[in-house]
């Protein structure tokens, strides 16, 4: 570790913080209930991209393989031991040579398409590269982004056009229900999580009768995957910010604050008090621009604030944010702040909304335990 400052009252600002402890509850909470449930979970690395946070996940137990958005992402995982990989991206002809790399490097990495087109497209590319490629279908399963109907024809069309052939391989369906990001009720939950699982379920099932293989049956989202009760004929779980919990997930009662891990130390540089703002050094840049919780009954701005030991301060949040400037006031704004609370140079910790954007404004964590800085993890970056 390069020299980091001992204490969180000496580190630079802004800085991204992790608190070890409830990484680590977060991380058994969901590494139980899926076990409990007889399943396991391909933990999604976009939301850290740290390869210290996965060995955390890792010591949790019931892991299979992980789920990468990047193939800078799958290299980088790779290079450090990690070769079962599910690139959860559709795939595009022009990345399929650094795939077939990876491949030809020992590293079991799967890609997911999602309609007949693509899927010609890449046999083809395939062709050239003289590989064989594994591939998942990626199932709609909620109306939220890509995917195939479940129930329809190009379902089948697809798996027709990978099989009978040696350079692609099905091995099966997956699906993310994104849509679980509007369930705000256990039950809205939990009925989207079950919808996610019967229809991936429903494919799977469709798949085989007419003939081809389909032996991975892959869902999940942080919302699905804490709801879901029973996961029989589901292979594995996919889900990502569930780690680090933020202010979206506790916004949808999937955790509550006090269990999210991640926070960003920012230092106040100065006041506008005729207007009860307080400025810090902690703007977009470090917060990202990500308003997840804007369509809540409860918008956070660009984060809640609380003082430098993560504790309550009041109402307070990130109103507004420029660049570097963060500006803070009170969620009522005719009401004050107090010096005592925000002195000048004094530090503050801002939960995030969104705690996968928020991870990827910074190349490194600072992890922390109670008010001590005990490791510095290294995150990657980039295509
Ligand atoms: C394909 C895929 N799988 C899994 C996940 C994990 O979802 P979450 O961060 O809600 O756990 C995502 C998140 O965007 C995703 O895109």
């Amino acid at each position: 570790m390069e020299q980091v400052p001992e204490f969180i009252s000496q580190l630079p600002t802004p800085c991204c913080l992790i608190e070890k402890q409830k990484l680590q509850r977060n991380i058994a909470r969901l590494s139980n209930h899926i076990g409990q449930l007889g399943c396991q979970i391909r933990p999604h690395v976009k939301t850290h991209k740290s390869i210290d946070v996965t060995r955390e996940i890792i010591n949790g137990g019931n892991v299979k393989g992980i789920t990468v958005s990047t193939l800078r992402e799958a290299q980088h995982f790779f290079e450090h031991g990690f070769s079962d990989i599910l690139y959860a991206v559709g795939i595009t002809p022009n990345k399929l040579e650094q795939v077939a790399q990876l491949m030809q490097s020992g590293c079991d990495i799967k890609i997911v398409l999602d309609n007949p087109d693509m899927a010609n497209l890449i046999l083809q590319t395939a062709q050239q590269l003289a590989c064989t490629f594994k591939i998942m279908i990626e199932l709609d399963t909620d109306g939220h982004r890509s995917g195939v109907d479940p129930k329809s024809d190009e379902l089948i069309e697809i798996a027709k056009m990978l099989e009978g052939n040696e350079y692609t391989q099905l091995i099966g369906v997956m699906t993310h229900a994104g849509e679980s990001y509007a369930c705000f009720t256990h039950e809205s939950k939990l009925a989207m999580a079950k919808q996610e699982r019967d229809l991936s379920l429903l494919a799977a099932e469709r798949l085989r009768q007419a003939g081809y293989a389909c032996d991975e049956v892959s869902i999940g989202s942080s919302p699905t995957a804490h709801a879901i009760d029973n996961l029989d004929g589901i292979t594995e779980v996919r889900a990502g910010v569930y780690v680090f919990f933020d202010l979206v997930m506790s916004g949808l009662q999937v955790c509550n604050q006090e269990d999210i891990a991640m926070s960003v130390l920012a230092s106040v540089i100065g006041y506008q008090k005729d207007k009860n703002w307080v400025i810090t050094d902690a703007g977009w840049m470090a917060m990202s621009r990500d308003r997840g919780t804007q369509s809540h009954s409860v918008d956070q701005g660009y984060g809640v604030v609380r003082d430098q030991q993560g504790k309550l301060l009041g109402d307070y949040i990130v109103n507004d944010a420029n660049q570097e400037h963060g500006i803070v006031r009170h969620r009522d704004p005719n009401h004050g702040f107090s010096i005592d609370a925000f002195p000048l140079a004094g530090k503050v910790r801002v939960l995030p909304n969104h705690a996968c954007s928020t991870a990827a404004q910074f190349d490194h964590f600072i992890v922390v335990d109670q008010d001590r800085v005990i490791a510095q993890w290294p995150s990657v970056r980039g295509w």
